[in-house]
C-alpha cells in the first residue's frame, strides 16, 4: 500500500488567521508529506505494506511507529478543523464533557493547560476509554493514545512547527485560538 497525502477539507487560507496559508504549507504541505513519504519507505518490502495505518502504529516501534503515527495525527488534527463548523459540542458528547469537567469551558480550560505545559514536542489528546469515559492526556513526540487502549476523539499540535510561523513562541496562545476552528460535529462523529 502506498500512502497519500489526502486533500483538506477547506481551502488552504480558510483557517487564517488561527491558523495562517503558510502554517499549512509547511506543517501540512512539507512536514505532514515528509512523515507520509518516510512511511511508504519503511514499510515497502516488509510485512507492514499490506497493514492498515492504525496496525502498524499498534505494532511498530522505532522510526516505523514514529513516521506512521506522526502520519496519522496530522490527518486526525487537520481534520478537525473548518472554518464555519460547529463551535460547541452537543447531545452524548456534551453530557459526558460535562459529567467530568462540570462545563464546556473548564474541560477547555484544562485541555489547554495540558497543551501550554507539555515540555518539548508532543499532542495533548481528548480520548474515550472503553466505557465511554472522557481523559485528557499529554504524549510526548509521535505519541497517541492509540497504543493506550483509548479512542482519540481530538488532538491539538503542540510542536514548534504547528505554531512558530503564525506565534513564534507563543504556544498558549494557539492552542486558545484553535477552539475558534474545531468542528464539534467532527468530534462528535468519533465518539460512538
Ligand atoms: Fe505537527
Amino acid at each position: 500500500m502506498i500512502y497519500e497525502l489526502p486533500p483538506l477539507p477547506y481551502g488552504i487560507n480558510d483557517l487564517a488567521p488561527v491558523i495562517s496559508q503558510e502554517t499549512i504549507e509547511y506543517h501540512y504541505g512539507k512536514h505532514e508529506q515528509t512523515y507520509i513519504d518516510n512511511l511508504n519507505k519503511l514499510i515497502e518490502g516488509t510485512p507492514f505494506a499490506d497493514k492498515p495505518l492504525e496496525e502498524i502504529i499498534k505494532e511498530a516501534d522505532g522510526a516505523l511507529f514514529n513516521n506512521a503515527s506522526q502520519a496519522w495525527n496530522h490527518i486526525f488534527y487537520f481534520f478537525t478543523f473548518s472554518p464555519n463548523g460547529k463551535k460547541s459540542p452537543q447531545g452524548k458528547l456534551a453530557e459526558a464533557i460535562n459529567k467530568k469537567w462540570g462545563n464546556f469551558e473548564n474541560f477547555q480550560k484544562e485541555f489547554e493547560q495540558a497543551g501550554t505545559t507539555l515540555f518539548g514536542s508532543g499532542w495533548v489528546w481528548l480520548s474515550k476509554d472503553k466505557d465511554g469515559n472522557l481523559v485528557i492526556s499529554k504524549e510526548n513526540n509521535a505519541g497517541t493514545p492509540l497504543t493506550k487502549g483509548l479512542t482519540p476523539l481530538l488532538t491539538f499540535d503542540v510542536w514548534e512547527h504547528a505554531y512558530y510561523i503564525d506565534y513564534r513562541n507563543r504556544r498558549a496562545e494557539q492552542l486558545h485560538n484553535l477552539w475558534k476552528i474545531v468542528d464539534w460535529s467532527v468530534v462528535e462523529s468519533r465518539y460512538l
